[in-house]
């Protein structure tokens, strides 16, 4: 099977030079390929008056740089060093609307366990991509489920860490989903209360309240969940943190996804228990309009997210 719901481009960044697309290639018998020992990041860039930008690069490239000690990778490289390897990734490559991949992976070195036997080897790809749970979902919505898989318990994988193997659970978690029909999936952590779902945060709105389930080490600490915090406020929204038990679903006015891929997307059902009234809820969309706008420098930006390539 080929390239599926995305534009392939033309040069992949790997360690300071620029490989063809098609010829960027890791040993079958890399740690990552084997044991998933790879840290990465998902970053759009969006076309804005004054050219592509790139939205909140600093925070994601010092998320790469956390993951990578977690696993304890030392990159060869500096923050401003990813950070202009993914500014001139995009440039190279002459994408605008695109999503950005750094990587920092464990190569091939040694068959066996022990991942610092093998070398560190860094990669940006860069690729057009266009709306992660289709073109009707930000404005319709989406009909989810609660998975039957959980999230990890804070002292089995760090979640703070976006690593490749940590996707597997993510993996059962969207295919058991697809395959019964729904959109996507929300997991409960260890403890059973709501976490996250399968590569986004969630947000419930209840009372004209905006609410995230507390970070409690059993899902990623989002760069767009922040952002969507922040937004809510300035939009005169009260936010919160809180532990949301399951049930806190079904019965939330609204309920939307964030994240990277997903941006602000509505969820209209869960379960096929209908959220609110079963659409995209007017603070969700207020929200996402703001969002929209500020990732499309059509706002100001006063937080500083955007980065011009
Ligand atoms: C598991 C998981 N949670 C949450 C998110 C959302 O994070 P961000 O907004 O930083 O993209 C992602 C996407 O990267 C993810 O993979």
């Amino acid at each position: 099977m080929g390239a599926v719901g995305f534009q392939e481009a033309t040069w992949i960044w790997r360690d300071g030079e620029y490989v063809a697309w098609h010829e960027c290639k890791v040993h079958l018998l890399a740690t990552a390929v084997q044991f998933g020992t790879s840290v990465f990041e998902g970053i759009r860039a969006y076309e804005t008056p004054e050219g592509p930008a790139v939205f909140r690069l600093d925070a994601h490239i010092d998320r790469l740089i956390d993951s990578a000690k977690i696993y304890r990778m030392v990159p060869d490289y500096s923050a401003d060093d990813l950070a202009k390897a993914c500014l001139d990734t995009i440039r190279k490559n002459e994408v605008r609307n695109c999503y950005i991949r750094p990587m920092i992976i464990r190569g091939y070195g040694t068959p066996g366990l022990n991942p610092t036997l093998s070398p560190i080897e860094t990669y940006v790809a860069a690729w057009g991509w266009g709306t992660y749970l289709g073109a009707e979902a930000l404005e319709a919505g989406v009909d989810v489920c609660v998975s039957s898989w959980q999230r990890m318990a804070p002292n089995t994988f760090p979640a703070r860490a976006k690593a490749g193997g940590h996707y597997v659970n993510a993996q059962l978690m969207k295919m058991e989903a697809v395959q019964n029909g729904y959109a996507d999936a929300i997991a409960l952590g260890p403890g059973g209360l709501v976490s996250e779902g399968s590569g986004m945060n969630l947000f419930i709105v209840d009372g004209g309240r905006v609410i995230s389930p507390v970070l409690d080490g059993t899902s990623l600490v989002g760069i767009t969940r922040s952002a969507v915090m922040q937004i809510a406020m300035d939009l005169g929204y009260e936010v919160e943190e809180r532990p949301v038990p399951r049930e806190s679903l079904y019965t939330a006015d609204e309920l939307f996804f964030a994240g990277t891929a997903a941006e602000v997307t509505p969820v209209r059902s869960v379960d096929r228990i209908e959220i609110g009234e079963g659409k995209a809820g007017p603070v969700t969309l207020d929200i996402q309009r703001r969002f929209l706008q500020t990732v499309q420098g059509k706002n100001d930006d006063p937080h500083g997210y955007l980065t011009h390539v």
